[in-house]
C-alpha cells in the first residue's frame, strides 16, 4: 500500500466499516515499517481491496480486510490473505490472529478457510454496536496442514476459468525480500491483472 493508493482504500474503509479508520491512521500504520504489512489489490489503477497486518515478534495480527462492494465473491479476499501469509512466512511469524464481529459470517468463513480458530470472545469490542468481538488464531502457519490449506485455496483459485497474472510486491522496508513474483489465476471476471502490492510509503 503506498500514498496514493488511500483514496481508493478510503472509499472502501468508508463502505465496510461502521467506525472506519481515518486517513492520519493509515498513513501512520503505513509509515511504521515493517511492523505493519498493508497489501492492496488493484484492478488497473483502481484499488478493489486491501488488507492489512501487525507484526508483533513471531506473531502476525490482521488488522483489517475489506472488498470493493462491486468485485465481491471473485477471490479477492482470498489472493489478499494469501499474500499476507506469504509474507507471514517470509518474516518468520509463526501464528496469526484476528478480531472478527460475532454476527460477520462471511468473514468468518474466509478465515476458517485459512485454519483461524475461535479461542475467545472480547465483550463489546465494538462498542458503537455493543457487539462481541470473536477472537481467532491459526497457530503454527507453516505446518503442513496449513499449507497444505492455503495451496488449496490457491489451486480453486486457479481452477477458475479466467487467468490474469498476479504480482506480489516487496514488503515494506528497503531491505525487504525480493517479490514473490508468483503467476495465479484469477477467479471471477475480471478482466484486467489483479495485483496485490506491498506497503511503501514512498509514493
Ligand atoms: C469479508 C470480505 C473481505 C470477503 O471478501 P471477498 O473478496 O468477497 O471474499 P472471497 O471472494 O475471497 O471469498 C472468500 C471466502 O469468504 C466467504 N464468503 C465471501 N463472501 C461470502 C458470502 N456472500 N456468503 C458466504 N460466504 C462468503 C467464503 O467462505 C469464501 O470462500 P468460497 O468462495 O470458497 O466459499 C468482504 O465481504 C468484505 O469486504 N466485507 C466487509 C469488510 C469486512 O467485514 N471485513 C472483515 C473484517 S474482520
Amino acid at each position: 500500500m503506498r500514498r496514493r493508493h488511500l483514496p481508493g482504500v478510503l472509499r472502501i474503509e468508508n463502505r465496510s466499516y461502521p467506525r472506519p479508520w481515518s486517513l492520519g491512521i493509515f498513513l501512520s500504520e503505513i509509515s511504521l515499517g515493517e511492523s505493519r504489512q498493508y497489501f492492496v489489490a488493484t484492478l488497473g489503477s483502481k484499488v478493489i481491496g486491501y488488507c492489512g497486518m501487525m507484526v508483533i515478534l513471531d506473531e502476525g495480527h490482521i488488522t483489517n480486510i475489506a472488498v470493493d462492494g462491486s468485485y465481491l465473491t471473485r477471490g479477492v479476499a482470498k489472493r489478499l490473505l494469501l499474500n499476507a501469509f506469504d509474507v507471514a512466512v517470509g518474516l518468520s511469524i509463526k501464528d496469526m490472529t484476528l478480531e472478527v464481529r460475532a454476527s460477520n459470517q462471511i468473514a468468518q468463513r474466509l478465515y476458517f478457510k485459512f485454519g483461524f480458530e475461535p479461542v475467545g470472545i472480547r465483550k463489546n469490542y465494538y462498542a458503537e454496536s455493543n457487539e462481541d468481538a470473536l477472537i481467532m488464531w491459526c497457530y503454527d502457519i507453516s505446518s503442513s496442514e496449513n499449507c497444505q490449506r492455503r495451496e488449496k485455496i490457491s489451486s480453486e483459485l486457479g481452477e477458475a476459468d479466467l487467468v490474469a497474472t498476479v504480482q506480489d510486491s516487496t514488503v515494506s522496508t528497503s531491505e525487504a525480500r525480493p517479490p514473490l513474483g508468483k503467476e495465479q489465476p484469477l477467479q471471477g471476471s475480471l478482466e484486467d491483472a489483479v495485483q496485490t502490492q506491498g506497503g511503501d510509503v514512498d509514493e
